[in-house]
């Protein structure tokens, strides 16, 4: 697949030293090379998540605590809704298939390693000042949607799978359950934020991987909780209790989410579209497994949230399990996808 160049069209100079400012710029090739990386370390915490997933779901556990029924509570609590009904696409999906879970697992969790000792208050309240001062590009959705490709698609010769396919086949996926037009647009956008990987991020830990709150005490249902220990946040008494900063039920609005490519991209497409809040807290907790698939924090939730909780859950699965489909024409698909983002994008160039 061939992306175009669209870097001419940056009219504001990239930050942090990234230079993909001017048409013939290049992205300096140590930044590709991490690309690749990147990229592959996002397969394998996928891996671990369907793993995580399945086993979830095939455990039962006879002796609950008072905080594990709760849990449960709000989880049986999720009435469905017409449009967040389960799919039947993946039913028979054949789970041994993703079990490179061995393979995965200690690339993986000294990726977590280093993101559960960085993601500190200090540095998230900084990432969002970044955020909003600056101006990293002015682009379509599209044209995002071809630089991410083109990215890590240049950096990676041997990922099977692009950023576009990935976004397609999650997109695909809920257009062929006759999901509404808002959902599909989700799926073609939701990792869409991993841009900021070329921006201003400072690694792959503040890019990718499962997101969690800062601010409050990590809880111990994130995956290698243990690793928080070397966070300054983890001794600090005003982060390290169960409500920390925030207070009971006080939103996920309210809670600092550790920084990543659905932060960023949910702040973007809060400011630039018309998608309803479902769509927006399938982009911004795509990534909280701790609560969207162990109900932990759920202290923190309001009414809310527990309405998100189902959209996200709905999502999880298209994101997750999408990735064994076919892969599709690109150009035969543009035209559809073209005409789903004006409809929620009015402005068609959008600041990220
Ligand atoms: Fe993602
Ligand atoms: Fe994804």
């Amino acid at each position: 697949m061939v992306a175009k160049d669209i870097s001419h069209r940056v009219s504001k100079p990239i930050l942090s030293g990234i230079s993909v400012t001017s048409g013939d710029s290049p992205i300096p090739s140590t930044r590709t090379k991490e690309g690749k990386l990147l990229e592959k370390l996002d397969d394998k915490v996928m891996v671990v998540n369907q793993l995580r997933g399945e086993l979830k779901k095939n455990s039962v556990s006879p002796h609950c605590s008072v905080e594990q029924e709760l849990e449960k509570a709000e989880k049986d609590n999720l009435d469905e809704t017409e449009w967040a009904a389960e799919t039947a696409q993946y039913k028979d999906i054949d789970t041994k298939s993703f079990r490179q879970y061995e393979l995965a697992c200690d690339r993986v969790k000294q990726f977590y390693e280093e993101q559960h000792e960085k993601q500190t208050v200090a540095y998230n309240i900084q990432a969002r000042i970044n955020f909003k001062t600056k101006t990293r590009a002015r682009m379509t959705i599209w044209e995002g949607l071809e630089k991410l490709n083109k990215l890590l698609d240049d950096s990676d010769p041997d990922t099977e799978l692009s950023q576009i396919d990935h976004a397609l086949q999650t997109a695909e996926a809920i257009r062929r359950d006759n999901k509404p037009r808002w959902f599909q647009l989700v799926g073609l956008i939701h990792d869409l934020g991993k841009l900021l990987y070329f921006f201003d991020s400072k690694g792959q830990w503040d890019v990718v991987g499962d997101t969690f709150p800062v601010g409050c005490k990590f809880s111990k249902k994130i995956i290698f909780p243990e690793s928080f220990k070397t966070n300054p946040d983890f001794l600090n008494p005003l982060y390290n209790t169960k409500y920390g900063i925030y207070s009971k039920h006080c939103g996920l609005d309210k809670v600092m989410l550790s920084w990543g490519h659905d932060e960023y991209m949910y702040h973007i497409v809060k400011g630039s579209s018309t998608l309803p809040p479902e769509a927006l807290a399938m982009i911004r907790y795509h990534s909280f497994y701790p609560w969207h698939q162990e109900y932990a924090y759920s202290y923190l939730m309001n009414d809310h949230d527990k309405e998100m909780l189902k959209a996200v859950k709905a999502f999880n699965t298209y994101d997750l399990y999408s990735k064994t489909d076919q892969q599709y024409d690109v150009q035969e698909l543009k035209q559809y996808y073209l005409e789903l983002i004006d409809e929620y994008f009015p402005e068609k160039i959008i600041e990220f």
